[in-house]
């Protein structure tokens, strides 16, 4: 141990013993831990990650997971919520039934998420758009007016062509209340009297209010 051979030399050399015990002894202490500590954290006596081991048979260190392991919140059981798709095909259907509040989330996320490029009423001229990105199709178009909504549930899960997909920032559920809240876009800009529930009819006549505008913020402020 060169560090123990260094006390009696310095001895040698004149240091008083009290001076040299007082001072240098922690010091040669200090080292001797110190480095012992540093030969361990270099190659601690665990396997590290795909580091090969004898300890099993194969050789490796990595265990394989048991057949059936599902890792938790990864269950897909239900290609329909999670896919959007049945055999390969997207749905028309909600997995869900499509409530008030459904709605309201999805609008909220659809600006939050969507807007910056499609627009607030999905006419595909969104504020990044204005800046010079590439326009995406209006959601009125007649192609995706009638593409079903598993196909929007896709696009926002898988992305297309140059938008990227959004399968990290809004979970399945919100996805799919998000194509909710584009099929009610597209409803509101081509909504006939026919859509309008019998008992309500007469109202149209009548002059606007604050209760008959308000729940249709997409009309804008002029009305
Ligand atoms: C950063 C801009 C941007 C954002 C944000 C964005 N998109 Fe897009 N989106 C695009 C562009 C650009 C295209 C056209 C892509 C292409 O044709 O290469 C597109 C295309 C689409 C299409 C049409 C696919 C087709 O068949 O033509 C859908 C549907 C769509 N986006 C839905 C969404 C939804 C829903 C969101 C919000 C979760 C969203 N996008 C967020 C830029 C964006």
């Amino acid at each position: 141990m060169p560090r123990k051979a260094g006390l009696p030399l310095l001895w040698r050399r004149g240091f008083g013993p009290a001076f040299s015990t007082a001072l240098l002894l922690p010091v040669v202490l200090l080292g001797g831990v110190s480095s012992a500590c540093r030969q361990d954290m270099h190659d601690a006596p665990r396997v590290e990650a795909n580091e090969a081991t004898d300890a099993f048979e194969d050789g490796r260190g990595n265990r394989p997971l048991v057949e059936g392991t599902v890792p938790r919140g990864w269950l897909n059981d239900d290609e329909q919520l999670t896919t959007g798709k049945v055999n390969g095909q997207s749905v028309d259907e909600f997995p869900f039934p499509v409530t008030r509040d459904v709605l309201e989330r999805g609008q909220q996320r659809f600006n939050a998420y969507c807007s910056p490029c499609h627009g607030r009423t999905g006419m595909g001229n969104g504020m990044i758009v204005q800046r010079g990105l590439k326009p995406p199709p209006s959601f009125h178009d007649d192609r995706l007016r009638t593409s079903p909504v598993g196909y929007y549930f896709d696009v926002m899960t898988n992305g297309f062509g140059v938008m990227q997909d959004y399968r990290a920032q809004v979970d399945v559920k919100d996805r799919w209340a998000i194509a909710a809240y584009i099929r009610a876009l597209q409803l509101s800009q081509r909504a006939t009297v026919a859509d309008v529930p019998a008992d309500k009819v007469p109202d149209l006549d009548k002059p606007d209010t604050e209760e008959t505008t308000k729940p249709a913020p997409s009309h804008g402020s002029g009305h």
